[in-house]
């Protein structure tokens, strides 16, 4: 029987492609993927690593200004989107973060591809309208690395997150389905915690509930391009 030679990051495309198809449709209306097709992802994500990528961290101060002040903290190497999900690769400076921010509607899942990152994760919960505020839940800070199995997010559950890169550079896989879109309500939005109890970086015993106030994207994160030169991926 002839090898298999598709590269793995070709088979998530396929996979996602299948799993968040319905998403979209109007009688799915949590946007929840097809379980089995999903279980199918997750296996394939899981097994992601560094390599299938031809991906490897970046050593600091390799090239003259890597670390200066006018390259980004975060960059971002597209790989394909489609009007079902976008998949690519978050690259973060050593102690970089992606701020608190919303994927509103979205599935998300994240894969370490190298380093260890600290994700924290929130729940949007029902509020009265008070415009730029929101009450939230705090879920979990969690720590991964290229060990551990992916990380998920759905619209409900831990929809918000703030991503750290944790003693020294790290690189992430990130699939959102269906991707960012502004002109169909899935704009990003940055926010701040304004109880200073969940600005802990320690994991809390339970759930705890908390404010937090829509801001502009900080001026201390922005994020930049950086061209995909793994395998060729087309869905
Ligand atoms: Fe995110």
């Amino acid at each position: 029987m002839p090898r298999d030679r598709t590269p793995l990051i070709q088979k998530i495309a396929q996979q996602a492609s299948l799993s968040f198809k319905d998403c979209l449709s109007e009688d799915n209306g949590d946007h929840k993927p097809l379980p089995d097709q999903h279980e199918q992802l997750l296996s394939l994500v899981n097994a992601l690593r560094a390599a299938d990528l031809k991906l490897a961290p970046r050593k600091s101060g390799s090239r003259p200004g890597t670390d200066g002040a006018q390259n980004p903290p975060v960059t971002y190497m597209h790989i394909c989107e489609t009007p079902v999900f976008s998949m690519g690769v978050f690259l973060l400076r050593s102690g970089a973060s992606i701020p608190l921010h919303d994927h509103p509607g979205m599935n998300g899942m994240l894969k370490v591809l190298y380093g260890k990152v600290s994700v924290r994760c929130f729940d949007k919960l029902d509020s009265e309208d008070v415009p730029s505020l929101c009450r939230s839940m705090l879920r979990c800070v969690s720590e991964y690395s290229p060990s551990s199995t992916p990380c998920l997010l759905t619209p409900q559950r831990d929809n918000l997150h703030q991503i750290q890169a944790l003693g020294g550079p790290a690189a992430f896989l990130d699939i959102l389905a269906p991707p960012y879109d502004p002109d169909n309500n899935r704009d990003c939005h940055y926010y701040r915690v304004l109880q200073p109890s969940a600005t802990s970086s320690e994991a809390p015993e339970r759930p705890e509930e908390t404010w937090l106030l829509e801001i502009p994207q900080p001026e201390e994160f922005w994020c930049g391009g950086q061209v995909y030169s793994g395998p060729p991926v087309t869905v």
